[in-house]
């Protein structure tokens, strides 16, 4: 394989990422993280599944950043994971400190690769990110937007039962409980959401796709979700690698879209060779409008606190 693709933290999500990127058969992989041999068994492991689904892609396991030297991508999923009753938010100062030293040992060697960031906070680490690293912003990318809107569109299917892939979804905003579902622009085969569904059963929705992150944490106990937010990672990897020109909700940095700047903020991107190549701006109507500034006010708040934490 010609391609690297190094993610940082081997735990729920990044080892599961690498499942899905593996069986994608698009990048060799490395697993790097803090504790010793976990990384190392699950490359291992991961590698010795290769004959059965016929994938020729290499798996190392380490504890050392030099082995990312030469990656395309690096994916930060290292920092802790939310508990029931916690917010995203409290766990800044523990993973601003972690998301740190990835971006910054992983670019050491790794001058050339794109970002894909998935540590909560999230849009607040894809920010430190870019911070730290000093790259352009379209060489950091948060994953968030994906996660929302694929949960929107499996509850669509369960409300419906319609295909999956009949089913698009949007939805923008910081990845927190103020998060944005577009229902006007999110549709079943070209018919607005809106239309398709009573208002009742759609705001049903719409609130338990805010609140999907949660209800995964609840039933857990132990940790957050990992099998979705790991396919999207993937997918997104995936439409860098392949210069896809795919188009997804994530997390970019704001450079007046949306009529935002400085800050993170899930928007639909266009992913391609070059990272995050476009932003595209909807027609917005006004409740959406202030909807967005209420959850891109939520995120400000977020990425203050990192400033007081955090020299950048
Ligand atoms: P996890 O606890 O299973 O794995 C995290 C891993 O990071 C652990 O193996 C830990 O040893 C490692 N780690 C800690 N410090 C490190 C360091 N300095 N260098 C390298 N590795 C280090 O947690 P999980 O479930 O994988 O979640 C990881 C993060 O992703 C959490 O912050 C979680 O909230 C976030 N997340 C974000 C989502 C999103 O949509 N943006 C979705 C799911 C999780
Ligand atoms: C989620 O939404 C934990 O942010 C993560 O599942």
């Amino acid at each position: 394989m010609t391609k690297k693709i190094s993610i940082i933290g081997a735990g729920m999500t990044g080892a599961t990422t690498a499942h899905w990127l593996a069986e994608r058969e698009i990048a060799d992989l490395v697993l790097v993280d803090i504790m010793e041999g976990m990384p190392q068994g699950k490359a291992l492991d991961l590698a010795e599944a290769m004959p059965i689904i016929n994938k020729d892609v290499k798996v190392v396991g380490t504890n050392s950043y030099a082995d990312t030297k030469g990656s395309d991508i690096v994916i930060i999923t290292a920092g802790l994971p939310r508990k029931p009753g916690m917010s995203r938010d409290d766990l800044l100062t523990a993973n601003a400190e972690i998301v740190s030293k990835a971006a910054v040992e992983t670019l050491k060697y790794s001058p050339d690769a794109y970002y894909i960031v998935l540590t909560n906070p999230l849009d607040t680490m894809a920010y430190l990110t870019l911070k730290k690293t000093g790259l352009p912003r379209n060489r950091v990318v948060g994953q968030a937007g994906v996660l929302d809107s694929t949960r929107m569109r499996a509850f669509v299917a369960m409300e419906t039962g319609v295909s999956v892939e009949n089913i698009s979804c949007y939805v923008l905003g910081g990845h927190g409980d103020e998060m944005v579902p577009l229902t006007r622009h999110s549709n079943i085969a070209g018919v607005p959401l809106r239309d398709y569904l009573p208002a009742d059963r759609l705001e049903a929705i719409v609130q338990r796709t805010r609140k999907g992150g949660g209800e995964i944490v609840n039933l857990l106990k132990t940790g957050s979700a990992f099998y979705a937010p790991a396919a999207a990672c993937a997918q997104m990897a995936e439409a860098i690698l392949k210069d896809k020109k795919l188009i997804v909700p994530a997390a970019a940095y704001m450079q007046g879209e949306y009529g935002l700047n400085d800050i993170y903020f899930g928007v639909p991107v266009m992913l391609g060779a070059n990272g995050v190549e476009k932003i595209i701006e909807y027609n917005l109507d006004d409740d959406e409008k202030a909807e967005l500034e209420k959850s891109a006010a939520a995120v400000k708040d977020t990425h203050e606190a990192l400033k007081s934490l955090v020299n950048m």
